[in-house]
């Protein structure tokens, strides 16, 4: 157990996470209640919750935009003047050395862009409603992008920059949306990519899009000199470039547009954004997220659990202190805004609370695996929120690295993702936080938009352990029928009552939501569910120990966790069963040292096709071009047959425990 020092604790918002935890769950909404009071509201609320099997909704009747608390009532307060962004840039512009690139945004500046390109927005037709796709590498114009739909009731979707061309046009097609954001070039380590091109391969078929707005990162002299053609030079404001679809510039449009954009009043329930996440099935669901009750679930959980510093923040004396710290914080979260991480704490908690954050562009290992370290140093990082693979992939190239950097700054350390072995832990608590910084090892997901098993900095902690439910949040591990199981046993872990930043749905796809959260095959859990009672199934497994505390064990469906990122096996398998020579084929997770878990497919070829290591190559191919190089497949085997079940499907669980050789459990079901 690492007890924290007495000094942690006295910054600490939560002094005893025991008693304010039971306390509060006695009235959970009275809790939230008064949170949401902090924030600025157009209109109060009738309703702090309505449940009606399977939607919670919060703060009904109440009107808000999360822009108006992310932005607008910073500009009324000293916050207007302080940085909301410092941004560091990958050295690229080889012509001209390795410069790294600085940009940092007051909140006054941001506000002033967000308006401008809202502006943009809405002169190309974007309305309320609408949807928008984001597809940029680490640049603040994706902040900027996503809050300026925000502020004008459009839904924005980012897509991660990494995905492929399939990947985007089935997003972009689902989402229906109107405008795609993007760049020209952008740097990648010492590469150029081309994600213009990307666009237009995605975009070729699809009716709803009518423009794109091109973003430069590179300027074109660097381009030219590492051999690529400036972006089309002559592309003019509204040249069209087919029937229908416009492409722009977006500084073109950005220094015509208006500073002054009114911020749109929405209800607390309307939707807010879209992100496209993978499933145990079928294609990767659109997950929706609203205005109000995000807000108020994502402002409290950063302030609570990185301790952010509160100085320059509206004070509730029921709820919370001030915080006591001395210099502002200084947050380096190293998320891509392309997921939940970047959407829920790069973009609109940090700001919500007017912290100043610090994001970097590239990789922890360009252009040197100290960079991490080098700037957490030189630009005083106070509180740093990373993930396991990350952690591991540094610390095997050992201490000398972190040890040449002065990191005294840092007084919180975060992971998130997947669970973080004890050794990574012990290691990152130890180099990188030297002993002085509690780690908050945060449970969450895409669906949950906010931390729900987490410590608080003033907790006592076991390394590997994700510590116990945040405030408000109930949670519980169960058996396939529903009850709790006992003590270090491993169960399903579901939540038991609903919290202010659920999603809101699958888009376009409620029948997906029902049976993926709350009537999920593997729980059964209808009986409690239909009686009205609530049990969300998150698709995890964990056990809890003597002392309460959660340790998360991993997926229990077949979602595969490579570097953090997300994917499912059945996306996979139809990616390989594209390829014109594979008949069929199996996806399976395996342990992996760094990676967390690394993807093993089983491919049946076609009659007559030969298996061979140029056709191995041609299906990584394959798969990179379908989903994206994050799903890189590791190791594919050749086979006859697939265990299957006697109606057919894949028993995917059977084939990871004969790689792994673990007991095949009940095979009573297997076909063959
Ligand atoms: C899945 C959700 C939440 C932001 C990034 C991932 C795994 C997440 C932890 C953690 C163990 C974790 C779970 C979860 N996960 N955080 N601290 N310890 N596992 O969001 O892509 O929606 O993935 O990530 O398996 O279900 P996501």
């Amino acid at each position: 157990m690492i007890i924290p020092s007495d000094e942690i604790v006295d910054k600490s918002y939560i002094k005893d996470y025991e008693k304010l935890y039971h306390d509060i769950q006695e009235h959970p909404e009275a809790f939230w209640e008064n949170i949401a009071k902090e924030l600025s509201w157009f209109k109060p609320w009738n309703k702090v919750l309505e449940w009606k099997y399977p939607y919670a909704r919060w703060f009904v009747g109440g009107q808000c935009n999360i822009v108006n608390n992310a932005l607008d009532r910073h500009q009324k307060t000293a916050v207007k003047d302080k940085l909301a962004y410092i941004w560091v840039g990958q050295p690229f512009d080889s012509a001209q050395g390795k410069e790294m690139p600085v940009r940092k945004f007051t909140y006054g500046e941001l506000n002033t862009e967000v308006c401008k390109f809202a502006n943009v927005l809405k002169s190309l037709g974007v309305r309320k409603g609408d949807r928008v796709t984001i597809y940029l590498p680490r640049i603040p114009e994706q902040y900027i992008s996503m809050l300026a739909c925000a502020k004008i009731g459009a839904i924005h979707s980012v897509v991660f920059s990494g995905f492929s061309a399939d990947a985007l046009k089935n997003r972009i097609m689902d989402a229906q949306s109107k405008i795609v954001i993007t760049t020209d070039k952008y740097p990648y380590k010492d590469k150029v990519l081309d994600s213009k091109k990307t666009v237009d391969e995605a975009i070729k078929d699809i009716s709803s899009v009518k423009d794109v707005i091109l973003i430069k990162r590179l300027k074109s002299e660097a381009a030219d000199s590492n051999g690529f053609q400036p972006a089309s030079p002559k592309l003019q404001r509204g040249e069209p470039i087919s029937t229908g679809l416009n492409y722009h510039w977006y500084h073109d449009l950005m220094s015509q547009a208006d500073t002054i954009c009114s911020t749109e009043i929405m209800e607390a329930t309307d939707p807010l954004f879209l992100l496209y996440t993978s499933g145990s099935t079928g294609k990767p669901k659109g997950i929706l997220h609203g205005h109000g009750g995000y807000m108020v679930g994502v402002y409290l959980t950063l302030k609570y659990v990185f301790n952010l510093d509160s100085q320059n923040q509206p004070v509730n004396q029921a709820t919370s202190q001030p915080g006591n710290n001395s210099i502002d914080d200084i947050y380096f979260c190293t998320a891509d805004g392309g997921w939940i991480t970047g959407h829920s704490y790069i973009v609109y908690s940090p700001l919500i609370n007017g912290a100043t954050t610090f994001v970097y562009e590239a990789t922890p290992d360009y252009p040197h695996p100290g960079i991490w370290w080098e700037l957490i140093q030189k630009y005083k990082v106070t509180k740093f929120y990373t993930a396991p693979t990350a952690i591991r992939a540094l610390m095997r190239l050992g201490d000398e690295i972190p040890n040449k950097y002065d990191l005294s700054s840092l007084k919180i350390l975060g992971s998130v993702g997947e669970p973080i072995n004890p050794e990574a832990w012990l290691w990152y608590y130890k180099t990188i936080g030297k002993e002085k910084c509690p780690i908050m090892d945060t449970w969450w997901q895409t669906e949950t938009g906010m931390f729900m098993i987490t410590p608080v900095p003033s907790a006592n902690l076991k390394p590997g352990s994700a510590f116990k439910p945040f405030f408000g949040v109930e949670a519980d591990l169960v058996d396939d029928k529903g009850n709790s199981v006992p003590v270090n046993t491993q169960g399903f872990l579901v939540i038991k009552k609903p919290w202010p930043s659920m999603l809101l749905d699958v888009y376009n796809n409620p029948k997906k939501y029902l049976e993926t959260y709350f009537e999920n095959e593997s729980i059964n859990n209808q009986q409690l569910t239909k009686n009205n009672q609530f049990l969300y199934f998150s698709g995890d497994s964990a056990k809890k120990d003597d002392d309460g505390y959660y340790w998360i064990i991993g997926r229990n469906d077949d979602v595969i966790k490579v570097s953090g990122h997300r994917l499912g096996s059945a996306e996979l398998e139809s990616a390989f069963v594209s390829h014109p020579s594979v008949a069929e084929a199996a996806v399976i997770g395996k342990p992996d040292e760094v990676k967390g878990e690394k993807i093993k497919a089983f491919v049946i070829l076609k009659k007559g096709i030969q298996g061979s290591d140029e056709l191995k190559t041609e299906l990584v191919k394959q798969v990179r071009k379908m989903i994206g190089p994050i799903a890189t497949p590791d190791e594919i085997d050749f086979v006859d047959k697939l265990p299957k079940t006697r109606s057919g499907k894949i028993m995917r669980r059977v084939l990871k425990a004969q790689e792994l050789g673990q007991p095949l459990g009940d095979t009573s079901t297997l076909e063959n």
